[in-house]
């Protein structure tokens, strides 16, 4: 899978975004190590707080279906590059090697991509 496959599939969820406070729709796709993709997005609520990331989103899909080996994600928004929040690189740390590849842009021609330690320097662990 490629990086822009990937993010072709992230873009593909915008419809699915429940942004109707922000706007800002959000799709995430994200590769496992042997080549799975669980998609996701942005799921708002009117308790703002509650608000859950496309990016965590398509993580807690994955874990809860066995899946916890990732090699990259996609990230795709409504309103340009969308990058991830802090809870969102400390998700990804908890299952990501520092060389798991984090991808975004404005469109699938320009697609940049960060590696988790780039985003993430020193991140948390137990
Ligand atoms: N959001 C994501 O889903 N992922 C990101 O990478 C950045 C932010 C969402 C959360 C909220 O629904 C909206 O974008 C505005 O913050």
């Amino acid at each position: 899978m490629t990086d822009r496959e990937l993010y072709e599939i992230a873009l593909g969820m915008l419809p699915r975004s429940y942004a109707p406070f922000s706007k800002f729709r959000v799709g995430a796709a994200l590769l496992t190590k042997d080549g799975k993709v669980y998609t996701g997005v942005n799921v708002e609520n009117s308790s703002f707080g509650g608000t859950i990331c496309a990016e965590r989103t398509a993580f807690v899909k994955a874990v809860s279906e066995g899946d916890k080996e990732f090699s990259k994600v996609a990230i795709a928004s409504s309103g340009g590059e969308a990058w991830p929040c802090g809870i969102c690189r400390q998700f990804m740390k908890e299952f990501c090697d520092d060389d798991f590849v984090i991808i975004t842009g404005n469109d699938a021609e320009s697609i940049r991509t960060y590696t988790l330690a780039e985003l993430l320097p020193e991140g948390f662990r137990l």
